[in-house]
């Protein structure tokens, strides 16, 4: 029984029960992840950033009638000119067509509401890599997941490291996100970054920020999924516009790894020690805001070599690689035919 399904009015059982099939899941496919926790999951999977939708589908046990536990569930988020798809099945329920049945009904979705293209993120080897190529997709890009253990680090050495930051700049840390006057600084120092070095081969499958009305959005939004944004940025003195910054988010549903998003210096601000000032400060204060935390981890392309040392000195171990595939809906859908 495939339908779709709104997290943000489903019954308490079904977000528990896919929380279930979420966990096996994870167990199956990436066993050295933290087990989720249903906290703020119902908000994780229905809260989307203004001008942004998601659409859901499930594949339950049972009838109409007497429906039974989800073994199944797909969303879509429309956002720009992409569909973004997600896709997940309960291991004793593969390879039977839920995945393919699922997946159809998305990108017919994606489809009538007038996306030309779909993109999903997949973890290099499990098997939603050969899933997604029996379907058409293409790898588009690559990137590298790691894993700091918090266990490992030589906290002496990051003192040195926080403290190593060249003239004229200073740290400062905001747990929940930066305070409103610097708002505009930061969304700048984001669109720099942006501009001048974005991959082309990224399909920006997450949401960024460039502008402070988007960044805004996009912190209330973090905090609505049950996920406390950490920044800390590096000030440039003189103008005291934003050099440098890092965000860290700890998400309710695994709060034991945290997330590093971005980390940006901008171009002018090169070479006066701010990347590892930053991460290294942002690990202190992670130590004490969120005694829970064992882990970080964070994505990097794989050419990036300048971030891949300074995350190695700080202890990162890569961990797997991380794929963004995109297809073209009509193909998707050609391929997939009408629902049965
Ligand atoms: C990828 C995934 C969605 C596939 O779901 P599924 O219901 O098993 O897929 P289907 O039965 O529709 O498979 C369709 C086709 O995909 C390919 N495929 C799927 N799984 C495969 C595997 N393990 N090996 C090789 N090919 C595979 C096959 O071509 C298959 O057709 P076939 O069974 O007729 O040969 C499922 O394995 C899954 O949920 N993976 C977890 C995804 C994830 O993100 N995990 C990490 C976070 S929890």
């Amino acid at each position: 029984m495939v339908r779709e399904w709104d997290p943000l009015t489903a019954p308490d059982e079904e977000i528990e029960s896919l929380l279930g099939t979420l966990n096996a899941a994870l167990a199956a496919d990436l066993p050295e992840d933290p087990p989720w926790r249903n906290a703020y999951l119902r908000e994780y999977l229905g809260e989307t950033m203004q001008g942004e939708r998601r659409i859901c589908w499930v594949a339950q046990e049972g009838t109409p009638a007497s429906p039974g536990k989800l073994k199944a569930q797909a969303s879509v988020l429309l956002l720009g000119d992409i569909g973004v798809l997600d896709l997940l099945v309960h291991p004793d329920y593969r390879r039977a067509g839920v995945g393919r049945s699922l997946i159809g009904e998305a990108a017919r979705r994606a489809y009538r509401e007038g996306f030309t293209s779909v993109g999903v993120e997949v973890i290099g080897d499990t098997p939603a890599v050969p899933f997604y190529e029996s379907i058409g997709f293409a790898c588009a890009y690559r990137e590298s997941r790691s894993v700091l253990p918090l266990s490992s680090v030589d906290w002496l050495a990051l003192g040195e490291m926080s403290r190593g930051i060249g003239a004229g700049y200073r740290i400062e840390y905001y747990p929940g996100g930066p305070p409103e006057e610097l708002i505009a600084s930061y969304a700048r120092a984001k669109a720099e970054v942006r501009d001048v070095e974005d991959d082309p081969g990224d399909l920006d499958l997450r949401p960024s920020s460039y502008d402070p009305e988007r960044l805004r959005d996009s912190i209330a939004t973090l905090h609505r999924r049950g996920m406390k944004p950490y920044i800390v940025l590096a000030i440039h003195e003189k103008t005291g516009e934003v050099a440098g910054l890092t965000e860290v988010v700890v998400p309710a549903q695994h709060p034991s790894r945290a997330d590093q998003y971005d980390t940006i210096v901008v171009p002018d601000h090169r070479g006066y020690g701010i990347d590892r000032a930053i991460k290294a400060r942002m690990l202190f204060e992670l130590r004490s805001a969120e005694p829970q935390l064992t882990e970080v981890q964070t994505w990097n392309a794989l050419d990036n070599a300048p971030m891949l040392k300074v995350n190695a000195e700080l202890g990162f171990l890569p961990d797997r690689e991380w794929r963004e595939y995109d297809a073209d809906v009509a193909d998707v859908v050609a391929r997939l035919g009408a629902p049965a």
